[in-house]
């Protein structure tokens, strides 16, 4: 069950009449008792944070954040953004990785050219693999379309081999679809 509950406690104004925030606490209970509720804990969570945030980067940090938080088993999870005719590293968390990677390159490059979310079980087997963290064993990456227009990529690694399945990549996919308005800016 969600149990979403964000407490925003304002401070006093500054000097220019607006309100600088004191303490800003969010507290999500986000349920592991089955993935389709962690993943809908999780989509409820990201919602509530991002909802009324106009920043982009914000709301990618935040996500990325929320991500690694909440899904076990990680060792990276963030976003590259498509910056002219390449990707370039946005928020994330997990070990400095890769700034730019050319589309069609690696599993992130060619989640980008193909716009189909890549599921790979064995790193090691997918032709081009970029290594950012030699203990990467599995990957996950989510094109992020908006309007038809690629934004970027959802990417999640694990130390684990095989640790992404169908209803991961569903899971992340409404993620994105639910935060790909909320980061164009
Ligand atoms: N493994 C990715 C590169 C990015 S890192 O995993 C953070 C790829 O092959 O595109």
């Amino acid at each position: 069950m969600l149990q979403a509950l964000c407490t925003r406690h304002d401070g006093p104004r500054n000097k220019s009449g607006v309100t600088v925030a004191e303490k800003t606490v969010f507290e999500f209970a986000v349920s592991a008792s089955s993935k389709a509720e962690l993943y809908y804990d999780l989509h409820a969570a990201l919602d509530a944070l991002t909802a009324d945030e106009p920043d982009p980067i914000a709301n990618m940090a935040n996500a990325a954040a929320l991500i690694w938080q909440y899904l076990p088993d990680l060792n990276w999870s963030g976003f590259y953004r498509l910056v002219g005719s390449e990707l370039v590293l946005g928020p994330f968390q997990g070990k400095p990785a890769c700034i730019r990677i050319a589309i069609g390159a690696g599993v992130c490059g060619t989640a980008a050219v193909t716009r189909e979310t890549q599921l790979v079980e064995d790193v090691h087997a997918f032709p081009g693999h970029i290594a950012c963290d030699a203990a990467s064993r599995s990957e996950l990456v989510v094109p992020i379309v908006e309007y038809g227009r690629l934004i970027g990529v959802l990417d999640l690694d694990s130390p684990s081999p095989a640790r992404f399945d169908a209803e991961d990549a569903a899971g992340c996919e409404a993620l994105v679809r639910l935060l790909a308005p909320r980061i164009t800016g």
